[in-house]
């Protein structure tokens, strides 16, 4: 550990402290899911299974709610449930890592829990400098950094970085986020068989290829996992313009499903799904746990989509891990559906069997709440509009005739009514996850997923169900506390 290591351990440490009591005021903070203890917090770093206990980093501002020279902090817990914050794992305290421990992975190497990152480097002219770096740990709370091992391979800028590492046979793998020279957002791939020397093989997706027109000019975040004989390379492509209802936040999560060739290190794959349909979300990792489950977890949160207008700044944080999910392939589509686990939270069931509704507002006595589930099934309805409003600020709607769900919202920014869609063929479930500040919803067992930040007055508890024509459901409404 040097002295800046150090010094910046001392400063954040001290930051926590200083701000506790204003960041635990807010009525914002949520109760089930992962935050800065101040400062802001992005991407989801190193998600691992590892010696029966999951880790999750995250990269980690505490000096300010705005980005810049990020650690890595840290959580663990036995179940993905309960969490406990652990120390820090990185500072960015080195030559190779001086403006940034940016995002990347861990891999379990025979015992020793091995992390991936990208050294983000700016130097005295303010030119970025990228490095893919190294750091282990044998207890798991404790990292000795082992420097850079694989430095900008040409053809590339320097956004270069979020190393995603996993093991294929005798070999090592690592795909990075990249801009080629053209200005195109690549996926590239290397190789290794110690995990410290790295072979570059070159990209093997990418806008400008013969698979992709130009689609946007970084990707990043990276993340490459087989699930159900297929290859599935995740992507967070920047610069793509809105499509109708596709695109529409600023910055872009999504998913290929293909098949990699190791040999050749090319990939074959269809078209780009968006992962998700709500305002935020963005920079999704995926873990396998010794369930044999793909967990995802993202940041609820998109890169410069008003991040330094959210409410809670004013508190001295910002920003939410969603919570993880576990992924199938069905059909060639990603279905996303909370994990089990979180059924541990459920307390005060309360159950309607049928609830009707035909060209009305329904209020259901016992179904309100800030940190709560939803489960609504055997939903029917006419040729109408159906929708549930939640506290007073966020509407979920489904129009059976133009086969489209809209999450509509306030936006935190100007009050002003936004929206997001999807195509929905037919809408038969919904689960949903609210938080004191956030929306969770798991369209017909994760078909489609909204996920988003929502600041409504925070006595406002009310839910009501509407639709101008028939509407029938059954509802289960649990509330989620740890006991
Ligand atoms: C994505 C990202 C990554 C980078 C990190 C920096 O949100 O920009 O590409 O590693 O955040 O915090």
């Amino acid at each position: 550990m040097n002295v800046k290591d150090q010094e910046l351990r001392e400063q954040a440490t001290l930051e926590i402290q200083k701000h506790k009591l204003q960041v635990e005021s807010d009525p914002y903070r949520l109760t089930y899911h992962l935050m800065p203890p101040v400062g802001l917090l992005n991407d989801p770093n190193g998600f691992i299974h590892w010696k029966g206990t999951y880790h999750l980093f995250y990269q980690w501002m505490p000096f300010k709610t705005g980005h810049g020279a990020k650690f890595w902090g840290h959580y663990s817990s036995p179940d993905l449930v309960h969490w406990t914050h652990e120390g820090i794992a990185l500072t960015p305290s080195d030559w190779f890592d001086k403006n940034g421990c940016y995002s990347g992975s861990a891999v379990d190497d025979n015992g020793t829990l091995t992390v991936f990152y990208t050294g983000n480097v700016k130097d005295e002219k303010n030119n970025r400098e990228t490095y893919q770096c190294l750091a282990v740990s044998e207890d798991g709370l404790e990292f000795e950094k082992q420097g850079v091992v694989a430095t900008l391979p040409k053809g590339y800028t320097a956004h270069f970085r979020d190393p995603k590492v996993w093991k294929k046979g005798e070999h090592w793998y690592m795909v990075v986020g990249a801009q080629s020279l053209q200005l195109d957002g690549k996926a590239v791939l290397f190789r290794s068989s110690n995990l410290k020397e790295w072979e570059h093989l070159g990209a093997i997706a990418g806008g400008n290829t013969d698979r992709l027109g130009y689609f946007g000019y970084m990707w990043e975040c990276p993340d490459l996992f087989e699930l159900n004989g297929k290859d599935v390379l995740v992507v967070c492509p920047q610069g793509i313009e809105p499509e109708g209802m596709l695109y529409q936040n600023v910055y872009q999560a999504g998913y290929f499903v293909g098949q990699l060739d190791y040999e050749k290190a090319r990939y074959t794959h269809g078209q780009f799904t968006e992962l998700d349909r709500g305002f935020e979300f963005y920079a999704p990792q995926t873990t396998l746990d010794a369930k044999g489950r793909r967990l995802l977890v993202a940041w609820m949160g998109v890169p410069d989509q008003q991040e330094d207008q959210q409410p809670t700044i004013s508190h001295k944080w910002v920003h939410t891990m969603t919570i993880p999910r576990e992924l199938t392939l069905i059909d060639g589509k990603l279905y996303q559906q909370p994990i089990k686990e979180l059924e541990q939270l459920r307390q005060n069931q309360v159950s309607y069997e049928q609830v009707s509704i035909n060209n009305g507002v329904l209020e259901l006595d016992q179904v309100r709440g800030k940190s709560i589930e939803l489960g609504i099934q055997d939903l029917s309805y006419g040729d109408r509009s159906i929708e549930i409003s939640l506290r007073g600020e966020i509407r979920f709607i489904y129009d059976p005739q133009e086969k489209q769900a809209t999450l509509e919202r306030k936006s935190y920014v100007n009050g002003l009514t936004e929206a997001r869609h999807c195509r929905l063929e037919r809408l038969t479930s919904l689960q949903i996850f609210l938080d004191t500040s956030s929306l969770e919803i798991f369209v017909n067992g994760g078909e489609e997923v909204f996920t988003s930040r929502i600041f409504p007055y925070p006595d406002n508890e009310l839910i009501t169900f509407a639709s101008k024509g028939s509407f029938n459901f059954h509802v289960n409404k649990w509330d989620l506390k740890y006991d």
